[in-house]
């Protein structure tokens, strides 16, 4: 902690539109610090708007910022940047992170861990804001219990965290998702054609639910629900049947055949123990054809759905979690993380945030059902 900001240097980083109630320094803690900013895990769009929004408001309430680069990893060599309200001028818009990002898994080892707690103190940290999944955020709370003052703010595309209705980034997401099913869908009619679309999501099917429904598809295949091959082959002869001889297929990444297991591209895991997953499109577009006769093609949207400018859902929902996040850390509230539930900011313990996957809510699943072949 660095002690109490001049009273004068705040009033003149507070604009006067600020509420008053947070300009009011007992209600604030009124104690500066050189917080760690860091994004840990896949890249998604958004990340940059949380940056330039933890560091506006931080600066505001007096507060010195440190960019950690490339996640975890940069804390375990010491690698940093500066990061002040210049710096994150004009990055609002920007896909990806300026900070860079890595799965690196700081508490893996003995010897990982210890030099990660002697950089922070190198560093001169007092405080973290974690950027990052389900793994980054459990660091984040592991680290808060070895008494490191962090707080965590949910990004993924994947939007599979408990305890925020929705994450940044996935909006993005599943608006690339829609666009290519729009695409897709006029080449598959004129060709008649059977298109599988993969999309990612890992173990949940967010992505695929909300995608498919916006881009129409004839069926949408989620981990949550393990499909029958021949399910899907039925809803495609159905449909030529009736007079229609293309079809859309939106299958998760995650999505699992009733009678075999998820399709992955090798066995290796990563630093948190993930499998890679992907391939599933391309084993339904074969057997559908081989059962069907109909001319099929698959389609991985891969790493599409993670680039690119933040929507402006995402753009907003990152800004009002970043300027949370910079208020806990005024508010001295740490080992919590900023969600969003219903539509307020909130924010929870980071421990009861991490380690649970949100899956496919069955209600809105039914829903997409309607409209299956
Ligand atoms: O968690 C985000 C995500 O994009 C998943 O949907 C996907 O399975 C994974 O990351 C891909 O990871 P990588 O970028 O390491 O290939």
């Amino acid at each position: 902690m660095r002690g109490e900001a001049p009273l004068s240097r705040l009033n003149f980083l507070l604009p006067s539109w600020i509420e008053p109630a947070a300009m009011d320094r007992s209600k604030i803690g009124g104690v500066t610090m050189n917080v760690g900013i860091l994004t840990g895990g896949g890249d998604c769009p958004g990340l940059n708007a949380v940056i330039r929004a933890v560091v506006k408001r931080g600066t505001q309430l007096g507060h010195g910022f440190t960019g950690i680069k490339d996640g975890w990893k940069g804390l375990l060599n010491r690698s940093t940047i500066k990061l002040d309200a210049e710096a994150v001028l004009g990055i609002l818009q920007a896909g990806g992170t300026m900070l860079g990002t890595s799965r690196t898994n700081p508490l893996k080892s003995r010897a990982d861990t210890d030099s990660l707690m002697k950089n922070i103190k190198a560093l001169d940290l007092d405080s973290l804001v974690c950027i990052g999944g389900d793994d980054t955020l459990g660091v984040a709370a592991k680290l808060f219990s070895m008494g490191i003052k962090t707080v965590g703010v949910p990004k993924t595309i994947d939007n599979d965290l408990s305890a925020t209705d929705f994450t940044f980034g996935f909006d993005t997401a599943i608006n690339v998702v829609t666009e290519s099913m729009d695409r897709l869908r006029s080449t598959a009619e004129s060709h008649h054609r059977v298109m599988v679309v993969e999309v990612m999501g890992r173990h949940a099917g967010w992505i695929a639910v909300y995608g498919g429904m916006a881009g129409g598809a004839d069926a949408i295949l989620i981990p949550e629900k393990p499909f029958d091959i021949d399910e899907v082959c039925a809803c495609v002869n159905r449909r030529s049947e009736a007079g229609t001889l293309f079809s859309l297929i939106v299958a998760a990444e995650g999505a699992v055949p009733k009678e075999g297991n998820m399709i992955t591209q090798n066995g290796e895991l990563d630093a948190f123990g993930h499998v890679r997953l992907g391939g599933v499109g391309e084993f339904l577009a074969r057997e559908i054809e081989k059962r069907t006769n109909h001319e099929s093609r698959h389609v991985v949207l891969g790493h599409l759905q993670r680039g690119g400018s933040p929507t402006a859902f995402d753009r907003v929902l990152a800004t009002r979690l970043g300027v949370r996040a910079a208020e806990l850390i005024s508010e001295g509230r740490f080992g919590r993380m900023v969600a969003l539930q219903g539509n307020r900011i909130v924010d929870v313990s980071l421990e009861e945030a991490t380690g649970k996957t949100k899956t496919v809510d069955m209600e809105l699943f039914r829903t997409a059902g309607v409209f299956f072949g």
